[in-house]
């Protein structure tokens, strides 16, 4: 079991460990490792421990004492050092930020304020950690920086984004992020430290905040609402299912060279309309009175500075890795739209909690 990270990994700090990607592995370690799990995360409208305490309940006594939770503001410097002596780690995946591309547009400060700041702060509390570790420890210990395929920008029809693409971020989400990923390529340069980085393309899957694609549109088709297609619905993101992402960050913090990006994707790219199309034709199924689904899909304004087109190479990251996806689209899907289809009431009382009732955001107002 414990062979999934390095040995001598018994503290895993996981930064926005109460999110969609966060709280995938949390319950991935939790499982499947012996380490305690100290997950920072402010608790934020994205944020929520049900599947986390689901997976304790269900683990019982084996996992008894090996999550806890650090409710802390990476945007409090003093908090976030307090939060990593507290946590004492052997290795960081550093996942916290503000990730709704949508929201960045209505909010950009929030992302600044945790996605820049928050990552310098953090950066500083754990090159203070790292430093007075005992060698042996100090060898063994990494930090995971968790991004986006965002960084790089939009494609046009042909190409793929891979760690040598520049960068060239388009929305406050995306410049956050690449932000983050320079301070941490910065403090390996300078300091030392030993880190890793992962550029991620879209994820999707259980227990993700319904503001996203795929939620919403779930949402919208089963309660018989217009389902919001940005523009003409021909942007291309290239989907992975999260368990596969939680695979490649497991696989790149133990085996990835320091100092390393790795781009991460599956082989999944289609069109919004795709996307749609596929998860109407799914419900048609699953219920058929609100059939065809597909009458819902309603064309709306666009994004502002809607990037055309994701799609990653994932090479280097399974030559050196070994990492490859074990979902294709289409079983992800599936599985997704069960669940979602079983989870309503979930669904209900998170957006209840974060007050959000499923209208647009991040459309720039007439000038
Ligand atoms: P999410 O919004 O579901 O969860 C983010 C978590 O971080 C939340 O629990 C939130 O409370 C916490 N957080 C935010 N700011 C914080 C702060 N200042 N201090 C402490 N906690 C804070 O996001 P997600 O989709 O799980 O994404 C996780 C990470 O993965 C992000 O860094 C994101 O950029 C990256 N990523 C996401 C995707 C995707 O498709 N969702 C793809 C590639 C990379
Ligand atoms: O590429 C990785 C990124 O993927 C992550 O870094 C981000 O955290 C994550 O939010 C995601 O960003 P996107 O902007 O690609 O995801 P989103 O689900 O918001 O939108 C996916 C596509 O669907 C995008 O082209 C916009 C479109 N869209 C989105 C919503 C919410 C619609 O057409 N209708 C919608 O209602």
């Amino acid at each position: 079991m414990q062979d999934l990270l390095l040995p001598g990994t018994e503290r895993v700090l996981v930064t926005g460990g109460a999110g969609f990607i966060g709280g995938a592995l949390v319950r991935r370690l939790l499982r499947d490792t012996c380490a305690t799990v100290f997950n920072l995360d402010k608790l934020g409208y994205a944020s929520d421990l049900i599947s986390i305490e689901l997976t304790l309940a269900e683990l019982g006594s084996a996992a008894q004492g090996r999550h806890q939770l650090l409710r802390v503001d990476l945007a409090n410097a003093e908090a976030t050092g307090a939060a990593v002596r507290q946590a004492d780690p052997d290795l960081v995946f550093h996942l916290a930020a503000e990730s709704h591309v949508d929201r960045s547009i209505d909010e950009p400060g929030a992302f600044i304020e945790s996605n820049v700041t928050g990552t310098f702060h953090l950066l500083q509390a754990v090159r203070a950690h790292w430093e007075q570790l005992p060698q042996e420890r100090r060898e063994q210990f990494r930090f995971h920086h968790i991004s986006t395929d965002e960084v790089f920008g939009s494609l046009g029809p042909m190409g793929r984004f891979s760690e040598t693409t520049p960068y060239d971020p388009r929305s406050p989400y995306s410049a956050s992020k690449a932000g983050s990923d320079h301070l941490v390529q910065a403090w390996h340069h300078t300091y030392g430290l030993p880190v890793v980085l992962t550029n991620c393309s879209n994820n999707y899957g259980p227990w993700q905040f319904p503001e996203k694609l795929i939620p919403v549109v779930i949402h919208k088709a089963v309660a018989g609402e217009p389902i919001p297609l940005y523009g003409d619905g021909q942007n291309v993101r290239d989907w992975l299912y999260v368990e596969d992402h939680v695979e490649a960050l497991l696989l790149a913090a133990s085996r990835g060279q320091l100092g390393r990006s790795y781009c991460v994707g599956g082989h999944g790219e289609r069109t919004n309309k795709e996307v749609v199309a596929a998860i109407c034709s799914a419900l048609d199924s699953l219920l058929p009175t609100g059939a065809p689904h597909r009458r819902l899909i309603t064309q709306v304004t666009d994004r502002p500075g809607h990037d055309r087109r994701y799609a990653i190479d994932p090479t280097l990251i399974s030559m050196e890795v070994g990492w490859q996806p074990r979902y294709s689209f289409e079983e992800g899907l599936a599985a997704t739209v069960h669940w979602y289809l079983e989870q309503q009431d979930w669904c209900r009382q998170v957006r209840e909690q974060a007050g959000y009732s499923g209208g647009r955001l991040g459309v720039l107002a007439p000038s």
